[in-house]
């Protein structure tokens, strides 16, 4: 049992031959991905992570993290973008609910708090009084090593475990997640002789889950990281037909191209779980940073249903048609909760007594799938059999893989981030780096009006 993709909810908006002719297509983007001649050739490493992490790294990664399961009640993750939301994703998908929250002696894991994603004095202050009176280990993420959300939480944190430890005892926390030869942190991580794990050159920030980058906070988590890098490269082997007919991850390519050339400018990525939320927030950068360039590309936001069909439900079913949705599922729950017995039957329920809610949840996604479709919103259906580490490694590769060949299909490199510049030299100026001093008299000139 394997990923599932399906798209015949979809077919009445576009024609068969709209396919047959994409497939010319989608085999050059397949030839320009696997020999490298597409834009951003050097960033493709992330297409042999699967099969190319080398024992001993990933020895090494589970040795990490058994010593901070074991020495930690608390792991700091420090990073931005693709430097933490595919371990925050899978944490969420694979762990419990309320892992946090859990009294000490339920919990096999640390603690796992995410910072340095945003610049929330509220969020930093909060943090630093949960920490207090725990043990605690940090691993600080960034390829560049120079992120300035990322490095502002590191030197916070770096200096309120040396306060707690010293700086020796604080220096074996620490945990650096960080480019072989260059930046800030890997000097940094070098000179205070802090445990480092390299981030491939060729794999780009939004690529990296299946490095260290994601890896070490995932093992620290409990999860079965050779289950799930596994399902990574089963998938690996699975999606290599360069034939359209054969290849589900590059039908989601060539489909949502369709459809975006149809008009369709804007994919919510549709989930039934909450536990899908950050799942869905790896996949918008992922597919954001990768194809919204050159004043084109599909425009990914996510829902959480049913939440959300009590809200941007309406807009779905009958707002401007210009959006398409990809449902995310779950072929079967592991655990179910039988809905009760109550013969006076005041809600009107009794009809469901003895259903599981996962029979509910099996329903309403048909019955809003249905109607969406008839509202005039295509439907896409990405299904996993089960939710385990095996199929959360298959969704990873399914969809990395579905967004390259995605963009070379949109004619754009999807492998680099030009636009994430601009707000940054606006707030180096803004912020008074040396070097941007002209630029940040032009910038408060423009704000005081
Ligand atoms: O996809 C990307 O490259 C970016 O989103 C980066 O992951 C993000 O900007 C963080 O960069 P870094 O890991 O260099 O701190």
């Amino acid at each position: 049992q394997t990923l599932r993709f399906d798209y015949s909810h979809a077919c009445k908006f576009f024609e068969q031959t709209d396919l047959d002719q994409l497939a010319p297509e989608v085999l050059r983007s397949h030839i320009q991905l696997h020999q490298g001649t597409g834009a951003g050739s050097e960033l493709r490493g992330w297409l042999d992570l699967p099969i190319k992490c080398e024992k001993s790294e990933r020895e090494r990664i589970v040795q990490a993290a058994t010593r901070i399961q074991e020495n930690s009640d608390v792991l700091l993750v420090i990073g931005i973008g693709g430097s933490y939301l595919g371990a925050k994703a899978a944490l969420e998908m694979l762990g419990h609910h309320f892992t946090n929250l859990l009294p000490a002696g339920k919990r096999r894991v640390p603690e796992i708090y995410f910072v340095g994603n945003n610049i929330s004095p509220v969020y930093l202050a909060h943090l630093l009084e949960l920490l207090e009176g725990k043990e605690v280990s940090l691993n600080v993420i960034s390829k560049s090593g120079t992120t300035m959300e990322p490095a502002i939480a590191f030197r916070l944190f770096r200096s309120w475990m040396e306060k707690k430890y010293g700086r020796p005892k604080a220096r074996s926390r620490i945990y650096a997640t960080t480019d072989r030869a260059k930046g800030a942190l890997r000097q940094l991580a070098e000179s205070e002789g802090y445990e480092t794990f390299v981030i491939p050159e060729d794999v780009g920030g939004r690529f990296s889950i299946l490095t260290p980058v994601g890896l070490l906070p995932i093992a620290v988590g409990g999860i079965d990281m050779d289950e799930l890098m596994q399902g990574a490269a089963d998938a690996r082997e699975r999606f290599l037909s360069p034939v359209l007919a054969d290849n589900p991850c590059y039908q989601y390519a060539a489909v949502r191209n369709i459809l975006y050339r149809r008009g369709k400018l804007i994919e919510v990525l549709v989930g039934y779980e909450p536990r899908f939320r950050f799942f869905a927030e790896w996949w918008k950068q992922l597919f954001a940073e990768s194809e919204g360039k050159d004043n084109k590309g599909i425009f990914p936001v996510s829902a959480e249903y049913s939440t959300d069909l009590h809200s941007i439900g309406q807009y779905l079913q009958s707002g401007t048609r210009h959006l398409f949705e990809t449902v995310l599922t779950v072929h079967k729950s592991d655990v179910d909760v039988t809905i009760g017995d109550d013969p006076a039957n005041l809600d009107g329920l009794q009809y469901l007594s003895g259903k599981g809610m996962d029979f509910v949840r099996q329903k309403v996604l048909q019955g809003a799938m249905l109607a969406h479709v008839d509202g005039g919103v295509p439907n896409l259906v990405v299904e996993i059999p089960r939710l385990t580490a095996y199929h959360f490694g298959e969704l990873v590769y399914f969809f990395e893989k579905a967004c390259a060949i995605s963009g070379y299909l949109l004619g754009v490199n999807p492998f680099d981030q030009p636009g994430v510049e601009a707000y940054k030299a606006n707030m180096f100026a803004l912020l008074g780096r040396p070097g941007f001093e002209k630029m940040k008299e032009e910038l408060e000139a423009r704000i005081r009006g």
